[in-house]
């Protein structure tokens, strides 16, 4: 069913649940005998995660906007050319914990960058590559942020620039996000992100199912 080897980006709001469902999705799609493997944004490359924890760690002025998107496409950069690229060409499929949805949310309608902008880079240092699926965990921003900031102070984690912003910026960021998935409905699945894990696990994985069924057609 489906294609051999398939990019699939998560997205959503802080505390959405995306980072349990990335392994669901790669034990679902392994179980099944479709290999594949969890990566994350900013991040999921040595030198990307060294990007990582100096974009999300320090007071929201720690950068400035145009520098914030920058790296945030560098690291971007290092990730799709030397993971997402070369292991899709080994067939084996690639499931993100964010992507470029996240950039068009958070630099675009959080920071109020030009959304042309921020496509017109990802073309020109990227390249034209785009998930094959996106995931929305969609929920209540006043939820998630509650949950990551407990998480992030429970695991002593220094990583919560982006929850320092007020509930506005976050409304915004979840408000792109269904934007995003209603201009592009093909490459778009929203998921309500509210129930309990199980709930939310099997509306991903019955999504996937469904997708990859039109897919193979
Ligand atoms: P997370 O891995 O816990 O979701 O944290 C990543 C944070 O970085 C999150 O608050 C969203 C933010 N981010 C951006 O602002 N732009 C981006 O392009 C990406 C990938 C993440």
């Amino acid at each position: 069913m489906g294609k051999a080897a398939s990019f699939y980006a998560v997205e959503g709001v802080d505390g959405c649940g995306k980072s349990g469902m990335v392994g669901h999705i790669v034990a679902h799609l392994n179980d099944g005998g479709y290999p594949a493997i969890a990566t994350r944004e900013p991040g999921g490359t040595p030198q990307g995660e060294k990007l990582r924890s100096l974009l999300l760690s320090g007071t929201d002025d720690a950068w400035d906007q145009q520098s914030e998107l920058l790296l945030m496409t560098a690291a971007r950069v290092e990730h799709v050319r030397r993971v997402v690229l070369p292991t899709l060409e080994r067939g084996i499929s690639i499931v993100s914990d964010r992507y470029v949805g996240s950039t068009i949310a958070y630099q675009g309608a959080g920071r109020g960058m030009s959304e042309d902008y921020i496509r017109f880079l990802h073309k020109e240092a990227v390249g034209d590559v785009w998930p094959d699926l996106v995931i929305v965990l969609d929920l209540d921003p006043a939820i998630g942020l509650a949950r990551s900031k407990k998480r992030l102070s429970a695991d002593a984690i220094d990583e919560g620039r982006f929850e320092t912003l007020d509930l506005d910026f976050h409304h915004r960021i979840r408000r792109s996000y269904l934007d995003q998935a209603t201009r592009d409905p093909d490459r778009h699945v929203v998921i309500d992100a509210l129930g309990t894990p199980e709930e939310v696990r099997a509306r991903v994985i019955e999504a996937i199912t469904l997708w990859r069924t039109r897919q193979a057609r």
